[in-house]
């Protein structure tokens, strides 16, 4: 497993594997590897025939509620991880590295709706920092094949609709959210949980099964069902920013007929925003 921290030492062994009639596989990381990342990877073992992982921790989708410098880096024991995956390739590159470039490829975007809603709406500039740096790390990269997770589904589709715009050839693999055995969403900030914290935890996902399970039997009080869920979540300790049921191709707010589904949810728990969702055929 190589290990490059410049773009140029990135493009010189791409080129050279494309020359050679490989099929580039990305997965774009903010490193602290757990078990979702790894299925990332696995995934991407068959998709392509190179492996490149990146771990950069990208300041722009930053705000002030979390500080970037507490972020949880753990380098030594993502690479250990990642070469038990057999990766080919961990690009960890600095802040100035990847952003030398000063015009910004997130403002050629056309606007999209998408952006400003749900954790958009909570998070003011989030997506434009991630579709600013994911259409850099695509820029520098040039993959054939790029594996993000269902975990974070707005971010998914952001991505998709980004390739769409930029006229990219890349194909995007999403993978299943993988959880704890108690349901928990795996993620990097489920560190800020303290014992107390990590027991209430699980009742995020087991909210969104149950407004699941209601969905499934034909209930369709959308707006009601969204609301006794953000309720109970505060009972539970939380504090919600949302749940929302929406379309699961569009993100509009689902309609009466829509027969694919996802139910998202964030929320507050001490200073972890945890976020989830599942997706739910309903016909
Ligand atoms: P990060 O939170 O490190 O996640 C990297 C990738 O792992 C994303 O595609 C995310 O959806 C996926 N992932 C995280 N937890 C997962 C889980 N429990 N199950 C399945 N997949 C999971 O998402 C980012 O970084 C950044 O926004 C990034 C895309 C790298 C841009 O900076």
């Amino acid at each position: 497993m190589q290990t490059v921290a410049t773009v140029a030492d990135l493009r010189q062994q791409i080129s050279l594997w494309k020359s050679q009639g490989e099929r580039i596989v990305l997965v774009p990381t903010m490193g602290n590897l757990h078990e979702g990342h790894l299925a990332l990877v696995r995934h991407a073992a068959r998709c392509g025939s190179k492996i490149v992982c990146t771990i950069f921790v990208n300041s722009l989708q930053f705000d002030r509620q979390e500080d970037l410098a507490a972020y949880p880096r753990t380098p030594r024991e993502d690479l250990d991880a990642l070469r038990c995956e057999n990766t080919d390739l961990v690009f960890m590159p600095e802040h100035a590295e990847v952003y030398a470039e000063q015009h910004r490829v997130q403002k050629s975007l056309p606007v999209n709706p998408l952006y400003r809603q749900l954790c958009g709406e909570f998070r003011p500039g989030f997506f434009d920092g991630v579709a600013e740096v994911v259409s850099r790390l695509f820029h520098m990269a040039d993959p054939d094949v790029a594996v993000f997770g269902e975990k974070d589904y707005q971010q998914l589709l952001i991505i998709k609709q980004l390739v769409r715009d930029l006229g990219l050839a890349i194909e995007i693999e999403q993978v299943p959210t993988q959880r704890e055995h108690d349901g928990l969403a795996f993620s990097s900030r489920n560190a800020y949980l303290d014992p107390q914290e990590r027991a209430i935890a699980p009742q995020l996902y087991a909210e969104l099964v149950r407004v699941g399970e209601r969905i499934k039997s034909g209930l369709r009080t959308f707006s009601q069902m969204e609301s006794q869920a953000t309720e109970r979540l505060q009972r539970a300790g939380f504090r919600p920013d949302y749940v929302a049921i929406r379309d699961a191709e569009t993100l509009e707010n689902a309609a009466y007929e829509a027969d694919y589904i996802v139910i998202l949810a964030a929320a507050w728990l001490g200073k972890a925003r945890l976020i989830d969702n599942i997706l739910v055929r309903s016909g």
